[in-house]
């Protein structure tokens, strides 16, 4: 009996998935204590029941290289994959001299690539928001600037506002995860409510 109830409730949460909106989060930074890990989650709680955000840990994809790109690494694959049952990616970056980090871009040219002769790249297509928080006076906006040019140029259908830059982070800015900053929270809370209407609107 416990069984059949266990399956049964599996089969309903699939069947209610089935229709929830599900966004792949890409955190710029592998940083354990990241603040923009912390802000894609809090993104997650913010986005409630309109949609279901997972952060994408990528953080074994090797370098790109073209002397092992077929077959791809099986981190690459499982990086190809969680993309590609995804209706959106939401990349939340941070600022490495004025740029989007190595890591981020490693992963994306390794996702900009075509899985086969038969298979294109998982991300053309794919609607793509961008947001970042950094220590520093910038808020990310230049390292967002040039990553919001490459997802044009890989074929993603871009957002391009609103986006949230979040400047002078430090350790009062989370608070037991959430974001502490009242206008912080609400900023990012109408992107999140603008990015489920950019991504139903494709
Ligand atoms: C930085 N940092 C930084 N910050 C910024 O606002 N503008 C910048 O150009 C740079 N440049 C930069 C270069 C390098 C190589 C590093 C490692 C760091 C600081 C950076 O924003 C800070 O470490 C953030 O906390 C990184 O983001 P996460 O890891 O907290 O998500």
């Amino acid at each position: 009996m416990m069984y059949v109830c266990k399956k049964f409730n599996q089969y309903a949460e699939e069947i209610i998935n089935m229709g929830i909106i599900k966004i792949t989060a890409i955190a710029g930074s592998l940083r354990q204590g990241s603040y923009n890990r912390l802000l894609a989650t809090e993104a997650g709680r913010l986005l409630g029941n309109s949609a279901q955000l997972d952060i994408l840990d990528y953080s074994d994809v090797p370098f790109m290289n073209q002397d092992i790109e077929y077959p791809a690494p099986d981190a690459v694959k499982r990086a190809r994959a969680t993309i590609k049952a995804a209706d959106a990616a939401w990349f939340f970056t941070p600022e490495y001299n004025h740029y989007f980090p190595g890591a981020l871009k490693n992963l994306i040219e390794w996702l900009s690539r075509p899985i086969s002769d038969d298979e294109p790249q998982v991300m053309a297509g794919k609607p793509a928001a961008v947001s970042g928080i950094t220590p520093g006076m910038s808020g990310t906006g230049i390292a967002q600037d040039h990553l919001l040019s490459l997802l044009g140029i890989i074929g993603m259908k871009v957002m391009y506002a609103p986006r949230v830059t979040i400047p002078h982070a430090n350790q009062k800015t989370f608070i037991d995860g959430k974001l502490a900053s009242e206008s912080a929270a609400q900023f990012l809370k109408e992107q999140c409510q603008a990015f489920v209407k950019f991504i139903n609107e494709q």
